[in-house]
């Protein structure tokens, strides 16, 4: 593994080269998406009159540590179809990033994929303790639901908090994220069928991603049925895009670039689209995925211009 003169410098490159390869006009919109998520916490902390503790660091850490926000980004694309107001996108925003960054504490800690790097800064455990990133995780995890029923929303979204609550609730556990989590820990050291390996990847990682499609479609007074339709399509595609595209960085990318540790799927003997197809074979998956989510975008009767920019980073991100 690469070392970096100073933990500055290892996020300093992690952001630049994000930002040099995501287009114009999404480096905009993902510069709001980090902003207004920023402002949300720490207005959120201020409602609830939170004081310091080990726990609360721990929380913030894991949770404004040059993360790509692709989550809130998603949110807010989305949105923006229907104009939303930004309060609204804030708190979607922050609670499905709460929930994502709690995901990642866990998903490094030796229990899981035992990994001592993220977003280019030693992960939680390293940094504080087990004890305290488990907790760190778990309250993160609630903290997302308290966002949704209090965060300040517009009347139509606070309409909608019991149904942003059963999206975000449905996507995190037992029909999510975690079942995702537990197939991809039963399957390691195994071999699996491509269809078992897709189904893990669209619950551990497209299952966030479609809550935050779908976020940003249920904040919205004028969505429709037939949009929400496309938007699901959508969102599934995007899903297994980016972990076919993170499968594909763990093998050709860089500790540096990654602010992960490359080659962690290798030594954890996990099953990904890579060493089931080759990275040949993974990269026509990640294209045939990538080509259908634009067809939905395609179905959709407004300016998706901003979330063709989104698919097409799936393809070129390179962390
Ligand atoms: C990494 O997610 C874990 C997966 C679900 C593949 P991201 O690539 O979105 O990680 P951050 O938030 O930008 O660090
Ligand atoms: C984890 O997938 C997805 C989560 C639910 C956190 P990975 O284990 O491949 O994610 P990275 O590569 O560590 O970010
Ligand atoms: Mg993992
Ligand atoms: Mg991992
Ligand atoms: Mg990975």
């Amino acid at each position: 593994m690469k070392t970096f003169k100073s933990q500055n410098d290892a996020i300093f490159l992690h952001l630049q080269v994000s930002t040099a390869l995501m287009h114009e006009a999404l480096k905009e919109k993902q510069t709001q998406s980090i902003k207004g998520l920023e402002t949300a916490f720490h207005q959120f902390i201020q409602q609830i009159a939170l004081p310091k503790s080990r726990l609360l660091d721990a929380m913030q850490y894991a949770l404004f540590n040059g993360g790509k926000r692709m989550r809130p980004l998603l949110v807010r694309l989305v949105a923006d179809l229907y104009g939303a107001n930004e309060s609204d996108i804030q708190c979607a925003s922050l609670a499905v990033e709460c929930m994502h960054s709690y995901s990642l504490v866990h998903d490094d800690l030796p229990a899981m994929d035992d990994d001592n790097l993220r977003r280019g800064k030693p992960t939680c455990h390293i940094q504080f303790d087990e004890a305290s990133a488990i907790l760190a995780g778990d309250a993160l995890q609630t903290l997302a639901f308290e966002v949704l029923c209090e965060f300040k929303m517009s009347a139509f979204a606070s309409s909608k908090r019991l149904y942003l609550i059963k999206i975000l609730a449905r996507a995190s556990g037992i029909r999510g994220m975690c079942a995702g989590q537990s197939l991809d820990l039963l399957a390691t050291n195994k071999e699996i069928e491509l269809e078992a390996l897709s189904h893990l990847h669209s619950l551990k990682t497209g299952a966030l991603l479609e809550a935050s499609v779908l976020f940003g479609a249920n904040i919205c007074k004028q969505v429709t049925s037939g949009d929400k339709e496309n938007l699901r399509a959508f969102a599934h595609h995007i899903g297994m895009a980016f972990q076919i595209q993170d499968d594909i960085l763990d093998v050709v990318s860089d500790t540096e670039t990654l602010g992960k540790p490359q080659g962690s799927d290798q030594a954890n003997n996990k099953n990904t689209f890579v060493s089931k197809l080759s990275l040949e074979g993974a990269k026509q998956e990640l294209n045939n995925h990538h080509q259908e989510a634009l067809h939905a975008l395609d179905r959709l009767p407004y300016n998706t211009r901003n979330l063709v920019l989104f698919t097409d980073y799936m393809m070129t991100r390179t962390f």
